[in-house]
Parts: C-alpha cells; structure tokens; sequence
C-alpha cells in the first residue's frame, strides 16, 4: 500500500484508513516518505522567519486562545517599527522569508498591511513575504499581492462541514474558507493550507476529506499540527493532539504531494521535545522559528505551553540549526521556494 501512495500520490478511502489506524506500518511509512523527500528537496530544510503582529481577533473559533470571546489574555499589536526591526534581525540570522502572521484585526486596514509589505520588499528585496492574516476578500487579497506579497497561509482546519461547525461559531463557515483558498490561487499566490489533527470530534473520516480537499486544491505548502487545549476555551480540558497520527499525516501528505514544502511545526514542538526532528524524519522540509519580540510571544498563545516563547531569535535560530541537523538535515538560506507546481 504504501508503495502504491509512492508511485501513484493516491490511496483508496479505505487503504487509507488502514495506514492511518496501522501502526505496524510506521516504520516503513516515516522511511519512504523520507526518501521522496530526499529525492525531490535533497537534506535541506528551509526557515520561515514567522513574525506574529497581532493577537487581537474578530473571530471566535473554539479552540483557539486567542479568540474575540477571551477576555483574560493581553492584547497587543506591533507596530510597524517593531515589524520591521523583526525582519532587520531576522535577515542578520539568514531569514529569507517572512511571515507576517496574526489574528483577523480591524486595526490593519488593507492599507496599512500594503504599506508593511511594501515597505519590507524595499528593505530586503531578496526576501519573500507569506502572510497568515485570515479570511480577507478577493479584493484585499489582490492588493496584498500587487504590493508585493507572494505567499498565503490559510488553513482550512476540518474540510468536513458537519465537524467544521463544532469548532467555530455560525458566522464562520467552511464555504468561504475554500472560497478564500481557491481566491488565493487565483490570484497567483504559492498557497498553504492544513488542518489540525485531533482536533475535538475529529474522526478518521474527517481526516481522510481533509486529505481529498487537499488534492482538489493542490496547495504548495501544507501545515498540519496536533490540536493542544487552549486556556479559557470550551476545550480547555481535553488532550492533546496524538503525535503519532500527525506524523503519519506528514509522511502520507509528503507521499501524496512530493513536491510540498512541510513545515515541523511549532505545535508538534509542543506536544513533545522531539517532536520537529521527528516531523523532519518523517517528511517535513520546513522549520518556522520565531522572530516576535520576545515580550509578546507569551501573549500570542494559540494553544497551552507553546515553546520558544523565552528564547531571543538568536538563541532559537542556534537551538534549531543544532536540532536539523542532529536529524540528519541541513538548514538553507535562500528563500526556499516551491520546488514545481503540485
Ligand atoms: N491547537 C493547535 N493548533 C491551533 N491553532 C489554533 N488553535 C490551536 C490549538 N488550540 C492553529 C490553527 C491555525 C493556526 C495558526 O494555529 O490551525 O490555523
Ligand atoms: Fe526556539 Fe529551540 S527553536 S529555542
């Protein structure tokens, strides 16, 4: 089976249930998706510096601590001085991406964003621009790209309606988050998309769409991480995520779309020390350090007991070369672009 997802980047509903609830299958599962990876993307891994500017947000998903109906935590915005001081350490370090990421904030009007885009293109005209701001309309999506940012974060977090509705409020819908998807293709951004594994009601059925969404919508870049209960949510009391069942899914997705650019992302960071050189061995080319001022990073808490959020951007850039290649990769600077359309 695992042969057959090698040569033909498809399984069955059924074959793919079985890889999923196997575990006999791990072993060889993490070796062949390491060695897709190999061939296509070599041993390098590639860094996306990721700047998080604002935790203020409109939206109410429930699972995420950062949400509009949590009135405990801090607020805080950076401003653009800070953002850009961000992206003057960061390229020190040898960051070629940037990645502007933060809660759907009215405070950064389509201008201001522009401007922040504009402004760091200038600066460091080598260097790309991802940003991760949510669901916007075509309109502002275009005007993001004309002013020079090339790339698009946006998970789609369930692609099962039933189960997407558990997790946000009626406002919220998985319409329009493809339809933002699908925007920003059109528009001609390299797009990311992904979901979170063991999210609350998440079934393997759910899993398996969220993998056929995936292939409709060909994305270039796909981040997945376990689900980890937030403080002051409805889901503050469940468990984690299972960090087997996002590695399987890294290693499947490397299988389904070789050419992906993966990231071991901070979350699977979170569930266990070992859990990003385990992402990388089991087919994922991307690691996405912090470059946040240090002061605000405890304050952007998503989910519980977020790591990196103590650690200067210096001491997180060391810490992960040391981590890459201790996993047997190497760490590249260049701005690690999509290596073919998938
Ligand atoms: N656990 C894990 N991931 C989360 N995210 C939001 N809340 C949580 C949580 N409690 C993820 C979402 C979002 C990304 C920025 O962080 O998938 O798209
Ligand atoms: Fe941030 Fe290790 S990557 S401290």
């Amino acid at each position: 089976m695992i042969n057959k997802l090698k040569t033909t980047h498809n399984l069955l509903d059924k074959e793919l249930k079985v890889l999923l609830v196997d575990n006999s299958v791990n072993e060889e599962l993490f070796k062949q998706a390491d060695s897709v990876r190999r061939e296509v993307y070599g041993d390098a891994v590639y860094l996306r510096g990721l700047i998080e500017i604002t935790n203020y947000c409109k939206n109410g998903c429930y699972y995420c601590g950062i949400n509009c109906t949590n009135r405990k935590i801090e607020r805080y915005r950076l401003t653009k001085k800070e953002i850009l001081n961000c992206c003057k350490q960061g390229y020190g370090l040898g960051y070629r991406t940037f990645v502007l990421q933060g809660g759907e904030d009215v405070f950064f009007t389509d201008e201001k964003i522009c401007d922040i885009i504009c402004t760091i293109k200038q600066e460091y005209p080598d260097c790309a621009v991802t940003l991760s701001l949510g669901e916007k309309s075509r309109g502002s999506y275009q005007a993001f790209f004309n002013a020079g940012a090339e790339r698009y974060f946006l998970r789609h977090e369930t692609a099962t309606e039933s189960h997407y509705k558990k997790l946000h409020p009626d406002n919220l819908s998985l319409e329009n988050r493809k339809k933002c998807l699908f925007d920003l293709k059109e528009t001609g951004y390299q797009v990311g998309s992904g979901f979170m594994v063991g999210s609350p009601y998440q079934t393997v059925e759910n899993l398996i769409e969220d993998l056929r969404f995936l292939q409709k919508l060909k994305p270039d870049m796909i981040g997945i991480g376990p689900f980890i209960p937030a403080k002051n949510t409805r889901f503050e009391k469940l468990k984690n995520g299972s960090l087997t069942v996002t590695l399987k899914l890294i290693a499947i997705l490397r299988l389904m779309f070789p050419y992906a650019l993966i990231p071991a992302t901070t979350a699977l960071g979170t569930v266990s020390p070992e859990g990003r050189e385990l992402g990388l061995k089991a087919g994922a080319n991307v690691v996405m350090p912090n470059l946040s001022p240090v002061g605000y990073r405890k304050l952007y808490s998503l989910y519980d007991n977020k790591i990196c959020t103590g650690e200067e951007a210096a001491e997180c850039r060391g810490c992960l070369e040391r981590r890459v290649q201790n996993a047997g990769y190497r760490i590249v600077t260049d701005r690690g672009d999509v290596k073919k359309s998938i």
